[in-house]
């Protein structure tokens, strides 16, 4: 028995698959990712030698190589994790989220109808398609409205979230035409070790220690629901197990918090962890232009899984943004490593004079 991951060299899905082998009774690991500037394969540096990881340099939008992996390792499950992922990128540039996140991922369920399709029963049965998607599907949430329940209306504000909106309606459909034996998860924001530094947390992080602008967008007081992500990668585990096939989970960590609390939460354990000589970190706040069309608020009612599957976070925000800030401060040499000529281009490009 194998699994497919797709993206399992990004920040989630290389996170899912440590875990995953972490366990040494797990089932091997077919790992396929495109490498894309958020793809990294020293996030998987941990698995070297590990026979039970194959990582496959390739993309989801392939046929042929999909058909071939789907046929050659047999996996009883295939992780759809692979995703263009930054709301800000899918403003600049839409193209690609459309590429990867809408026909890839039809892609990807054509040839694993086509594999489940011709499957012997029992493997059939077994057979599961989890597709990992997020909770900005749903729109922006009012101040007194009720978190998003998996029964919420499809509501996608950004070209990110309206690819990622698209994904999910395919996903449906071939369970609801086809009956492919299909899952999916809608999870909050994450955050936690190998988050490349182009998302709010980490930037913030690298950042402070380089000793440059932290740029808030708009006003700060936009609100998301911070979930540390081992616990999507348990979440994931158990839907992946227990999950109805068809239906839908929301994972979230019961953690609303507004950026500029976020930001001053993690200036604060600097200030303790890695004091600056040159003043508190909170000095380098710096309000900037705000993002074209941001969601408000955002915040994931998770009492499904709980009930019928009995997962909860493990971690407070509290515990995981502790663990988040000493894993950077233990790891500068992978920071490096992704602050490539590339990354440099989008913050200046992102930022401008800010940086
Ligand atoms: P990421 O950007 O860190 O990683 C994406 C990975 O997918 C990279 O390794 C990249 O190389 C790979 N990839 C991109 N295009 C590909 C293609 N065409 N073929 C094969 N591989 C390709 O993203 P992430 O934050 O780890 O998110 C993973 C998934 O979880 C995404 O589907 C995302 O929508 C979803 N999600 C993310 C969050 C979050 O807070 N980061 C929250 C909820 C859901
Ligand atoms: O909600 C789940 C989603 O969370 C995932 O589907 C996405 O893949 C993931 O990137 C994340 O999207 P966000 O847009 O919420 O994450 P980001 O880290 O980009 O921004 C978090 C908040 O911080 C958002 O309100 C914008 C703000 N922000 C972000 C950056 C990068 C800033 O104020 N300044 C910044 O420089």
């Amino acid at each position: 028995m194998t699994i497919l991951v797709t993206g399992g060299a990004g920040f989630i899905g290389s996170n899912f698959v440590l875990d995953w082998l972490a366990d040494a009774s797990a089932e091997p690991v077919v790992n396929l990712d495109a490498l894309t500037y958020a793809g990294n394969r020293a996030n998987l540096a941990p698995l070297a030698g590990d026979a039970r990881h194959v990582f496959v340099h390739g993309d989801i939008g392939d046929r042929a190589l999909i058909d071939q992996l789907l046929a050659t390792h047999q996996p009883r499950a295939v992780l759809h994790f692979a995703a263009e992922s930054h709301v800000d990128r899918s403003i600049h540039g839409p193209g690609a989220f459309m590429k990867t996140n809408v026909d890839g991922t039809f892609t990807l369920l054509e040839a694993a109808r086509a594999h489940w399709g011709a499957l012997p029963a029992e493997a059939k049965a077994a057979f599961r398609f989890h597709h990992v998607s997020t909770d900005e599907v749903y729109g922006s949430l009012k101040p007194t409205d009720p978190p998003f329940t998996e029964t919420n209306p499809y509501e996608p504000n950004s070209p990110y979230s309206a690819s990622k909106a698209a994904s999910d309606h395919l996903v449906r459909a071939w369970h609801h035409t086809y009956g492919l034996p299909v899952l999916t998860t809608n999870c909050s924001n994450n955050y936690g070790p190998l988050h490349f530094p182009e998302k709010l947390i980490p930037l913030m992080i690298v950042n402070a220690l380089a000793g440059k602008p932290l740029p808030v967008y708009g006003d700060g007081q936009q609100i998301r629901d911070w979930l540390y992500v081992k616990d999507h990668c348990s979440g994931i585990r158990a839907v992946l197990a227990g999950g109805r096939l068809g239906e839908t989970y929301n994972i979230g960590g019961w953690n609303e918090m507004a950026n500029i609390d976020i930001v001053k939460t993690v200036c604060a354990l600097l200030d303790e962890m890695k004091p600056d000589p040159a003043g508190q970190y909170e000095r380098l706040i710096t309000y900037v232009t705000d993002r074209p069309g941001h969601d408000r608020r955002y915040a994931i009612d998770a009492r499904k899984i709980e009930r019928e599957l009995g997962w909860r976070p493990a971690e407070t925000f509290a515990t995981g943004i502790r663990k988040t800030v000493q894993w950077y401060l233990d790891n500068a040499d992978w920071v490096h490593g992704v602050q490539s000529g590339s990354y440099r281009d989008w913050v200046s490009q992102q930022y401008g004079a800010t940086r």
